[in-house]
């Protein structure tokens, strides 16, 4: 049997996801591909909610499960990430217009970086109006929220000249590890997507000692956006 979900929300690790779970009656709980999915309700909508794990192919096994378990009607990749832009701040939002996974490199064969053969596309689009809607719910909140292109990859960004290079590559505002595979595998399968990342830190020589220190505090304001965003969205 299918349950119905409006929206998907899919979290890297447990302190992004707590304090949205926590905010669910949770109807069900389902184990699937080695991921449990949480499904109930939250602010009056029918919601179903992961933790994919680290990294691009944890967050694809998650997001095709969900798809196919859940139907959800829109899937929103939630989290912190690195900040490329300098006018971010820690725990500033970054709301993705698309996502590239900067790790896909077939350029020696001509191809631009990140191209995603088969699909022939770099920049995978988000969805417009949910976008929309999570900029202004952040705003709501007075989180300084930017929009823009958040670059993927199976790497934790932790210097300069990585991120001078996937600001020149990409004109990247925000680095992380899973929202280009959820927006790929969304975009395959035609499910709206959008992904909201909160500041832990600059992507730079700090980010080790940053990220541990805000991400829990980051990952607060992006699960408070969401909890708006989930009242605010109807399909
Ligand atoms: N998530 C949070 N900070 C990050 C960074 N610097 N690189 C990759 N993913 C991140």
């Amino acid at each position: 049997m299918v349950q119905k979900a409006d929206i998907g929300i899919i979290c890297a690790m447990e302190v992004e996801l707590n304090k949205i779970s926590e905010a669910m009656e949770i109807k069900l709980k389902k184990e699937i591909s080695g991921v449990e999915f949480l499904y109930g309700t939250l602010e009056g909508k029918n919601v179903v909610c992961a933790v994919c794990g680290v990294g691009k192919v944890f967050a694809a096994i998650c997001t095709e499960a969900m798809i196919l378990n859940f139907v959800p009607g829109v899937i929103v990749n939630s989290g912190v990430a690195g900040g490329l832009s300098e006018s971010l701040s820690i725990c500033d939002a970054v709301v993705a217009e698309s996502l590239v996974q900067h790790d896909m490199d077939t350029s020696p064969l001509g191809d631009p970086v990140g191209l995603l053969s088969g699909i022939n596309i770099v920049n995978i689009p988000c969805d417009e109006k949910a976008g929309k809607i999570l900029k202004k719910a952040a705003e709501e909140l007075s989180v300084h929220t930017e929009t823009g292109v958040i670059a993927t990859g199976d790497q934790f960004i932790s210097g300069n000249e990585k991120k001078d290079w996937l600001k020149k590559s990409f004109d990247a505002k925000a680095c992380e590890m899973e929202g280009g595979a959820v927006a790929h595998v969304c975009y395959v399968n035609k499910v709206k997507c959008a992904v909201l990342r909160t500041i832990s830190d600059g992507g730079n020589d700090d980010a080790k000692m940053d990220f541990p220190t805000f991400c829990k505090k980051a990952s607060d304001v992006s699960s408070e956006i969401m909890k708006r965003f989930v009242r605010d969205y109807n399909d």
